[in-house]
């Protein structure tokens, strides 16, 4: 009796609660505040969720366990240290995947993987149902879904880029698709396109037949008793059952999508509950004229600024009738007016949840750039790498931001373009109108990505969602032999009627010569 009881507790909760991994080493702050709330948010519907994270979570429940990876950086990685990163603003994204996240993600990745806590977990007998895996340039986690011989599920934290839409064969949509690294002012002009084709060709080819070789060596270096035959990571990633992507068309633009990549832009977003400390709290609740926020994200450190351009920003701020509230890194900031407040680190969501904030000044990376959508608050972008110029080009195209290139920061600028956005009321009209657009779905981001993670796990897999298309060659999927199949025929038609021609024209004129000839006579 007790045996068929226990027999059928765990047949229900077998059908109820799955066994997830979910491989987010990567050791990026913004990544980490975008992918946490999934993994815990699983382990709170029941799941039995295992997570490999460099960034430890505390008070967590008893079916949410965790695989502490080494969270050494990816600056500290390439063994170069963290520069300046203002020093980086004019590396093209060619350099920038050259320097940084090709080399830094190797580096980190190995060092992930060999992590002592991450090895000892990695020889033990587990099993699961479902691997989830963070899609950026650790694709050697991928392959703990061959080890477990289970489902992939990849998550993106940022927008729209090749690999999601080349491997599970969404249409790239070159024309009007950006990669998000590059930085062209009109995205579909014919060099805007161009740039974009070169870019995706040049990311593409090193990426596929360089750096996955390498990520490939790392997993079969350091994942023990992987079955052979060993797929490659371009297969394992080809064979996902579903990509949830860090996006939202209502500020990301509309693109074609294949059933099984979901937009969860905005999964993060959680009603602030937290009161502000108090200091800030008054501040900004007796702020007549409103209040300025500046904060350039967890990687930019605003302190690194140089002194002109820091004197710049002072010289504005001290002439504002407004509070500043300003993300400083350091104990002291010289020649502050006192009308500046300065933290070393700033409650962002609460912050920007305030009625009085007027302008945020970022650096326009996307997690910051969805928690102002989601507020309704306008943007003013200093863009420094990766797809923050992107993301503030599409917030001012939006009439919601504005950008202020780094070069072009002084005095003058600085101050043109502040008192603008604080003057003119249609960036805040048009701030709050997205970020209806943004929230007015029929589930929350959250809750959508929860459906489908478990529609996948429900449906073992969910082959059915796969795009056939990729298992087709790339001459198939193209067509071409096909179009070269219809231009052979067509050339070999265009060739005969040629030849036809040519002949009756022979025969034409011959039978005119002939029957001069007869006249003659
Ligand atoms: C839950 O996951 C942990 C760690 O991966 C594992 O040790 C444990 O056996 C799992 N529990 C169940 C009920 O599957
Ligand atoms: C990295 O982990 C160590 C403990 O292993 C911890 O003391 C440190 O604060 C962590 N660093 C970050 C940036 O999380
Ligand atoms: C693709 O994934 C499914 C599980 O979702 C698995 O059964 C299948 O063997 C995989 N195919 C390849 C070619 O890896």
């Amino acid at each position: 009796m007790i045996a068929l009881l226990l027999l059928v507790l765990a047949l229900s909760s077998h059908n109820e609660a799955a066994n997830i991994l979910y491989a987010i080493p990567f050791t990026s702050k913004s990544h980490n505040i975008m992918l946490r709330p999934i993994g815990l948010e699983l382990a709170r519907r029941g799941h039995n969720v295992t997570m490999i994270t460099g960034y430890e979570e505390f008070d967590t429940p008893p079916n949410f366990h965790q695989v502490v990876a080494d969270n050494t950086t990816i600056w500290e990685a390439t063994g170069t240290g963290r520069p300046n990163v203002f020093t980086t603003v004019d590396n093209t994204p060619e350099e920038f995947h050259h320097q940084l996240l090709w080399k830094g993600n190797l580096a980190q990745t190995e060092i992930s993987l060999k992590s002592p806590e991450v090895q000892k977990f990695l020889q033990k007998d587990n099993q699961y149902d479902l691997v989830i895996s963070e899609l950026f340039f650790q694709e050697a986690t991928y392959m703990l879904a061959h080890k477990y011989n289970a489902p992939l599920i990849l998550v993106t934290t940022y927008g729209n880029c090749m690999k999601h839409n080349m491997l599970v064969r969404n249409p790239l949509q070159l024309a009007s698709v950006l990669p998000e690294f590059i930085r062209v002012e009109e995205p579909s002009s014919f060099w805007g396109r161009l740039r974009s084709l070169y870019f995706t060709c040049y990311d593409y080819v090193w990426w596929r037949y360089w750096y996955l070789n390498k990520q490939a060596e790392l997993a079969k270096k350091y994942i023990p008793n992987l079955k052979e035959p060993m797929p490659s990571l371009i297969e394992m990633q080809r064979n996902a059952s579903l990509v949830l992507v860090n996006s939202h068309f209502t500020f990301d633009g509309p693109m074609a999508l294949l059933p099984n990549i979901i937009e969860v832009g905005g999964l993060h977003f959680k009603e602030s509950t937290k009161p502000l400390p108090k200091d800030l709290q008054k501040a900004m609740d007796s702020a007549k004229h409103g209040v300025v926020y500046m904060n350039f994200g967890s990687n930019v450190r605003s302190s690194e600024l140089s002194k002109e351009k820091k004197d710049a920003f002072l010289k504005v701020f001290g002439q504002l009738k407004q509070t500043v509230l300003w993300k400083w890194e350091e104990d002291d900031l010289p020649n502050k007016p006192d009308n500046v407040i300065i933290k070393k680190w700033m409650p962002q969501k609460d912050i920007l949840s305030h009625p009085n904030v007027k302008v945020f000044i970022a650096h326009g990376g996307l997690i910051g750039m969805q928690e102002a959508i989601y507020h309704g608050v306008p943007v003013l972008g200093v863009p420094i790498y990766g797809d923050q110029f992107n993301n503030l080009l599409t917030a001012k195209q939006q009439g919601f931001g504005n950008i202020l290139d780094y070069h072009d920061i002084n005095e003058q600028n600085i101050a043109a373009l502040l008192h603008d956005m604080l003057k003119d009321r249609s960036y805040k009209d048009k701030a709050e109108e997205i970020s209806r657009r943004f929230l007015d779905r029929p589930v929350s981001a959250l809750d959508t990505a929860m459906f489908w993670i478990e529609y996948v796990i429900r449906h073992k897999g969910a082959e059915f969602i796969k795009n056939p298309a990729a298992r087709l060659s790339w001459i198939e999927y193209n067509m071409l032999d096909v179009y070269a199949f219809v231009l052979a025929i067509a050339a070999a038609a265009v060739l005969a009627i040629v030849k036809v021609a040519m002949g009756l024209q022979k025969v034409f004129t011959l039978s005119k010569i002939d029957s001069r000839k007869k006249k003659h006579h």
